[in-house]
């Protein structure tokens, strides 16, 4: 595997792996000197052409922690925002010697477009392109659901997790519908249906359009930011509407299993996906998936830029 673009671009064994992987990572990221040598000499260029904070704090925290040269590169502050086009960054990256691209840009195919060209000849990993996918994201919350529900068990096979939210815009739902479903999870998206994309029924996932319905069945809820950014139309009569029937509240979070868990990949619209007394509340990993993100990026570097994992326990 060279590059990481879609989830659709691993098996389940390779899934697996990585979140393993990452597990062993996690060891170096609790040390008191948090660094490994694995990718000296090895620059990895973060692209941003969209805006982010946890995603490429991440992937340069990642980068580092396994001794990767790095260079942020984001649109703003560049030639990119003087119309620049992805060929000529490209080309200009290429010239740098980078061995690994990490892209997040707002065209749905821009990562697919940069690995399959002949501009640039290292790895491509998307760190989220336009409605379509994020991969990384995906494992994080796999790597998550993992660590808090499945004790010991290597997949995800007999847990029930709900997506909820902007279903439409988001390249988060999507990675996570595919990724949770391959390693056996049983996913339901929730949502208002002017905020689900055509052709959500041939997903691997049941649709819901009712939030109670589902509550008191779930192990994980997985609330999404409403990306109004996204909305060039009303999607949803108003803000009030849209939290009393579709935000996560403490009255709906007292229907939940007690073992559940509450996720966001962030940023969070407090107030209206999700209570702020929900979003701190003992119950919520948000905290903890970005820094979970931490371990997962180090190992898909690690696979990506090495060619193989590392093996449980290797570390210990
Ligand atoms: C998400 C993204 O950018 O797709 N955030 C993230 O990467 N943590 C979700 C969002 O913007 O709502």
């Amino acid at each position: 595997m060279k590059h990481l673009l879609s989830i659709n671009d691993l098996s389940e064994v390779e899934a697996v792996a990585i979140l393993d992987t990452a597990t062993e990572l996690a060891r170096v990221s609790d040390a008191p000197m948090k660094k490994l040598p694995t990718l000296r000499g090895r620059t990895i260029v973060n692209l941003f052409a969209e805006d982010s904070t946890r995603t490429r704090i991440s992937f340069e925290a990642a980068a580092k922690r396994l001794s990767a040269d790095v260079i942020n590169f984001s649109a703003k502050g560049s030639s990119v925002s003087k119309g620049e086009s992805l060929k000529d960054t490209a080309q200009t990256l290429q010239a740098m010697g980078a061995d690994a691209v990490i892209i997040r840009h707002q065209a749905s195919g821009a990562a697919h477009r940069l690995a399959t060209s002949q501009w640039m000849s290292g790895t491509v990993i998307n760190a989220g392109d336009g409605t379509h996918e994020h991969p990384s994201q995906a494992l994080l919350d796999a790597y998550t659901l993992r660590k808090h529900l499945m004790h010991g068990q290597k997949n995800l096979q007999g847990i029930h997790v709900a997506i909820v939210g902007d279903i439409l815009h988001s390249r988060v739902a999507r990675s996570n519908v595919l990724l949770l479903s391959k390693l056996g999870a049983k996913v339901s998206v929730v949502a208002p249906p002017t905020l689900l994309p055509v052709g959500v029924h041939s997903w691997p996932a049941t649709v819901s359009y009712d939030l109670d319905d589902v509550i008191p069945n779930i192990d994980a809820i997985m609330m999404l930011r409403v990306q109004s950014e996204r909305m060039n139309e009303l999607y949803f009569p108003n803000a009030r509407e849209y939290s009393r029937y579709f935000g996560l509240n403490t009255d709906r979070v007292k229907r939940m299993k007690k073992e559940s868990i509450i996720m966001h990949p962030g940023p969070m619209n407090r107030g209206l996906e999700i209570t702020a007394d929900v979003a701190d509340s003992a119950r919520s990993v948000i905290v903890e998936q970005v820094s979970n993100g931490v371990s997962v990026r180090m190992a898909i570097l690690y696979t990506l830029l090495t060619g193989e994992g590392i093996e449980s326990g290797a570390l210990a």
